[in-house]
Parts: C-alpha cells; sequence; structure tokens
C-alpha cells in the first residue's frame, strides 16, 4: 500500500477494505475484529512445547466471540476484578473454573471470597491480606505473585515491578508470607510474576522462569509457574517483530533445567492487538500555521494508548488507500484535551476530506476496553468478522 504502516506480512485489514467500508456506513467510531486472526496468534504461542499451559489476559479485550475463540483454542483466562469473571461465566457458563485464574491488584475482600467461592485459582501479592483476612483465606490454595524488584515494558506506566509499583510480594517478605500461609494452613501452589507489557527481549520470560522456579525449589508445595504476559507486537514501522523462536528456544532450555514445574503464560496484548482496527470518519480538516490537521469523530476517548503512552498506531484513509501519501497530518479527535491526537506528523492523502473512513491498526488490544465517554461522547460500537 501507498501509505500507513509497512506490514511484513500484510495486515488482515487489507483484503478487507470493502466490508470494512461498508461496515463504517452503519456508524463510526467502530473497532472491528478479526477472529481469523486471533486464532493465528493463539496457535503461534500454543505451538511451543515448554509452555503447559496459556491463560488470556482478558483486560486487552472482553469482547465475548474473542473469549470464545481464545477458550476453543484451549486457553483459559486470565482476570482481574469481579466484573471480569462475572462476565467470562455469562459468557461461557460451562468454562470449568480451574480455567480461570484470578490476579487481582488492592481488590476488595468480597472479590477474594467471590472468587473462592466460584473455584477459580486466586493469587495474591501481599502479606498483610492474610494477616486482615484470615478467614478467607484459611485453608485454601492460592498462587504468590512477587515482584522480582524491577518492572520492564514499553511505557514507565506499564511497568509493574520495583519499589514505584504497587504490584507483587516484595523478596524481603517472602520467607514471612510462607511462614504466615503455613500458620493459617494455605497452601502455595504456584509461583507468580508479571513485570510489565509490551517487554521487547525474548529471553525476559526465561530468566523469570529460572527466577521462580529457584524460589519454588525451596517452597516446596509449588506445581505452578506463571511468567506473566507482557509479549509485545510490533506497532511502528521500524520495530522488530517478535522474535516467536528465539522466546520457544529460551524456555524450552529452562524448562529442561526445572522440569518440574507446569509452565504458564498469561498474554493480552500480543493474542489481540493486531486483530482489532479501529475506524473513525473525518469530520474536518484544518490547516494552522503551517500544520495540517485531520478530525476524526472520534479520538483518545474511543483508543487512549497515543494520549496515555505516547504510543503509535498506524493510521491510514481507508476510503483512498490508493492514493498516494504526499502530506504530514496530524491525526486528531474531538475531545477538548490537547493530547487528543492519535497520531503525529502522518503522510496521508493530501485530499482526505469529511466523510473518509480513517483506519486505525493495532488497536485490538487496549482499545475498547479502555475506551470512555468524556465529553459525553458515545462509546465506540464492535463488530466481529471471522
Ligand atoms: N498479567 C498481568 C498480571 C497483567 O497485569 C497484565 C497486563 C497481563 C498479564 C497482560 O499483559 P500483556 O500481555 O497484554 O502485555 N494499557 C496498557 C497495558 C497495560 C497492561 C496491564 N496488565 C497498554 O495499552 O499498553
Amino acid at each position: 500500500i501507498a501509505h500507513g504502516k509497512p506490514q511484513r506480512t500484510p495486515a488482515w485489514w487489507i483484503g478487507k477494505r470493502e466490508p470494512l467500508l461498508a461496515s463504517a456506513q452503519h456508524g463510526t467510531p467502530r473497532y472491528v475484529y478479526d477472529l481469523a486472526t486471533v486464532r493465528a496468534r493463539a496457535r503461534s504461542l500454543s505451538a511451543s512445547t515448554a509452555v503447559d499451559r496459556c491463560f488470556y489476559a482478558i483486560k486487552a479485550n472482553p469482547h465475548p466471540a474473542i473469549l470464545k475463540a481464545l477458550v476453543g483454542e484451549g486457553f483459559g483466562l486470565e482476570c482481574v476484578s469481579q466484573g471480569e469473571f462475572d462476565h467470562v461465566f455469562a459468557s461461557l457458563p460451562d468454562l470449568d473454573p480451574n480455567r480461570v485464574l484470578f490476579t487481582p491488584s488492592f481488590a476488595p475482600r468480597r472479590e477474594y471470597e467471590a472468587a473462592f467461592a466460584r473455584g477459580i485459582i486466586v493469587t495474591l501479592d501481599n502479606i498483610e491480606a492474610l494477616q486482615r483476612w484470615p478467614e478467607v483465606f484459611r485453608g485454601r490454595t492460592i498462587w504468590l505473585r512477587i515482584d522480582l524488584g524491577h518492572g520492564e515494558g514499553h511505557h514507565e506506566k506499564v511497568r509493574t515491578g520495583g519499589v514505584a509499583a504497587k504490584f507483587g510480594l516484595p523478596m524481603t517478605r517472602f520467607d514471612a508470607f510462607i511462614d504466615e500461609a503455613r500458620k493459617l494452613g494455605v497452601r502455595i501452589s504456584g509461583l507468580h510474576a508479571h513485570l510489565g507489557s509490551g517487554i521487547e527481549d525474548p529471553q525476559h520470560w526465561r530468566g523469570v522462569y529460572a527466577h521462580l522456579a529457584g524460589l519454588a525449589d525451596n517452597v516446596g508445595t509449588i506445581e505452578t509457574i506463571d511468567i506473566g504476559g507482557g509479549l509485545p507486537i510490533p506497532y511502528t514501522p521500524e520495530a522488530p517483530e517478535f522474535d516467536l523462536a528465539l522466546w520457544r528456544g529460551g524456555l524450552d532450555e529452562i524448562k529442561a533445567a526445572y522440569p518440574r514445574y507446569g509452565l504458564v503464560i498469561e498474554p493480552g496484548r500480543f493474542l489481540v492487538a493486531e486483530s482489532g482496527v479501529l475506524l473513525l470518519s473525518v469530520t474536518q480538516t484544518v490547516e494552522k500555521d503551517g500544520v495540517r490537521r485531520i478530525g476524526c469523530d472520534a479520538g483518545m476517548n474511543a483508543l487512549m494508548r497515543p494520549a496515555m503512552y505516547e504510543a503509535y498506531h498506524g493510521i491510514v484513509n481507508l476510503s483512498r488507500l490508493d492514493d498516494e501519501a504526499t502530506a504530514a497530518f496530524d491525526v486528531v479527535g474531538p475531545v477538548c484535551e490537547s493530547s487528543d491526537v492519535l497520531g503525529r506528523g502522518r503522510s496521508l492523502p493530501l485530499a482526505t476530506d469529511e466523510g473518509d473512513v480513517m483506519l486505525v491498526a493495532d488497536a485490538g488490544a487496549y482499545g475498547m476496553a479502555m475506551a470512555n465517554s468524556y465529553n459525553l461522547r458515545a462509546l465506540p460500537v464492535e463488530d466481529v468478522i471471522e
């Protein structure tokens, strides 16, 4: 194509231009998810022999069709709130509770009670909860989330380890937690760590497994090691594609060194980001002091990632995909905030005009999930295609 993100392997949406334009006629802003892409990403992960179980982090995109597709691929589902696990069982009433993992942060007591009542796997990440609510945890089996002391990821706001982060039991409290658990008859059957999101080094997960396996050997009751999610996708034209072969090879090696534990991963973004596009309609085009702007009917209200993390998403004019991209534009939304910019200095067709359909790529993860109604703008609608 003439403009936008050069695709390593052409994105699914290039071949689906006509149906996408047709669906945009039914209203924008609109997210469209391609389930075939979700399934392909799922298979690329589950093909790894070292990985025993995959849980999809549904916070990335809880659309029921996506949950069903991934459960159909053998995935479990990772939830961070009662809202999420209630939604999972409403969408999939027959799902085995053992395929649902609850990994909350600072959740209220009643959500732990509800999770135990459902029979799903519960992860705890601080000792104070055990001390404050002994009756909730007494005699239970849990997984323990550990802070390995540092965070990783594409932006400081998504790093979940180290003193500045609220997540995880610090190593300094590890022995105290084990003692407290023993006193309450709490069995720790899993160790968990998730250091952040959008981690580029394929060897990261191997290191996490090695670290947790070393600890697990001293606990004695550990069966499962959960090395978190955080697998990246290449959003920018320059970003390298994630080296899955290297990732897999590292896990194979470390699993061979510590074969006793079941290895669990819980990716979100990697599975769904590339499956989703956000379709917007152009409202106005403006030139101010030499800066050209394309205004769309949604911006940071539909997709927070650029405003919140300075994240890059490819943007094309789907109505003029074959036109040459000859001009630089800022692509902005209608929200009354200067941060309401989806992309800066993007090459797009000069003829871009009111009513054109703009496509924002790689928006399937943390797109609709983080959309809001700021300025009383309507939430995007969602479509799923096979
Ligand atoms: N497990 C836990 C405990 C998590 O907190 C997360 C994400 C995941 C798994 C899945 O991470 P993933 O594989 O998707 O990187 N809104 C941000 C990302 C926040 C991630 C929150 N936790 C963004 O749009 O970049």
